[in-house]
């Protein structure tokens, strides 16, 4: 059954015209964005890292929140695919007037924009724009406040893929703060959907969400059991700009419960990989010797992340053919 987001975010078709969630998506749909972002990889190794996808199209980067990686690699992104790309500064905008979103958002759509990429503190910023906005302008959630961050699962997916292979042989342990992560959220959406038969969050009963047992994971609140036999670790980082209230002793206590060192990740199995969205925190939910041992996958997800994206972007921009338009 189709809930509200997948209506938004797919056409009659059954294309993507929006990326708002993994929810209401489909497995055919992930592995069409992975075969995809798989033809991309590569390419930074050429002498011209561009093809002719979206040229012509005016893309607009909207980020209500810090970024480093998400900005860049979807700028990156853009280029690689002939597309103009906007870096829209919220801090040296009219929104420090008091311009309202709304406003802002139909000054850009004035400027003829093909394509917004929003980040946004609220949960559920992205969807409310997708329904605001003209219907010829495609919407891309580059993570709303703790509800989702697909493209960055859908970089994740194709970091697993191409070091693990098979989804359906693998034991994931997502480490930490589940609570505050929409990275989190969308990953064990992508997991499921990809057909991992074992996915483990694990971390204190404070930083685990209201309603986790409805979700399609085992819960650990300790790392030897949760790790054990794991192919693969993917840790968070502790959002301290989103917790309004003290959820743990100290950050000391917390590495010592739930860090990733090299004795701790001794209970995975010997070949488990080790991932992280950034931006890491070392010595608070890592080792610096693992976030830089051969096991870590961190930089590799970075490197996955341009071709995932272009992916994502040529994908949602191919559903505004003349045919499939909104209309
Ligand atoms: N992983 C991630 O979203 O990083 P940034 O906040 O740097 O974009």
């Amino acid at each position: 059954m189709q809930n509200a987001v997948t209506n938004v975010q797919l056409n009659q078709h059954g294309q993507l015209r929006h990326f708002l969630s993994i929810d209401g998506l489909n497995k055919t749909l992930l592995e069409t964005l992975l075969n995809t972002a798989e033809s991309f990889i590569g390419m930074d190794e050429q002498p011209i890292k561009k093809v002719p996808l979206l040229r012509g199209k005016t893309i607009v980067n909207l980020f209500f929140e810090n970024s480093t990686r998400t900005r860049t690699t979807f700028e990156l992104a853009a280029k690689r695919l002939s597309a103009d790309i906007l870096n829209f500064n919220i801090s040296t905008s009219a929104t420090t007037k008091g311009e309202s979103l709304f406003d802002t958002l139909q000054n850009l759509e004035a400027m003829a924009s093909d394509m917004f990429i929003i980040r946004h503190p609220d949960s559920g910023a992205a969807h409310f724009i997708a329904k605001s906005v003209t219907p010829n302008i495609a919407i891309i959630n580059a993570g709303d406040g703790r509800h989702a961050h697909p493209t960055q699962a859908m970089l994740d997916m194709l970091s697993i893929r191409r070091h693990k292979g098979d989804f359906s042989k693998l034991t994931v342990a997502i480490v930490g703060d589940i609570l505050h992560s929409r990275v989190a959220r969308s990953q064990i959406q992508a997991l499921a959907m990809l057909g991992v038969p074992e996915i483990r969050v694990i971390g204190p009963k404070t930083l685990l969400p209201k309603n986790i047992e409805l979700l399609p994971i085992k819960i650990f609140h300790q790392m030897e059991a949760g790790l054990s036999d794991a192919d693969v670790v993917i840790m968070l980082r502790l959002q301290k700009e989103r917790m309004q209230l003290s959820l743990i002793p100290s950050e000391h206590e917390y590495y010592q419960c739930y860090g990733l060192t090299k004795q701790k990740l001794a209970y995975a199995k010997p070949d488990a990989i080790v991932m992280h969205p950034g931006p890491i925190n070392r010595g608070v939910e890592i080792e610096s010797s693992i976030a830089d041992s051969p096991q870590s996958m961190i930089l590799k997800q970075v490197n996955c992340s341009v071709p995932m994206r272009m992916a994502i972007l040529a994908t949602v921009m191919s559903s505004y053919s003349e045919k499939s338009k909104p209309s």
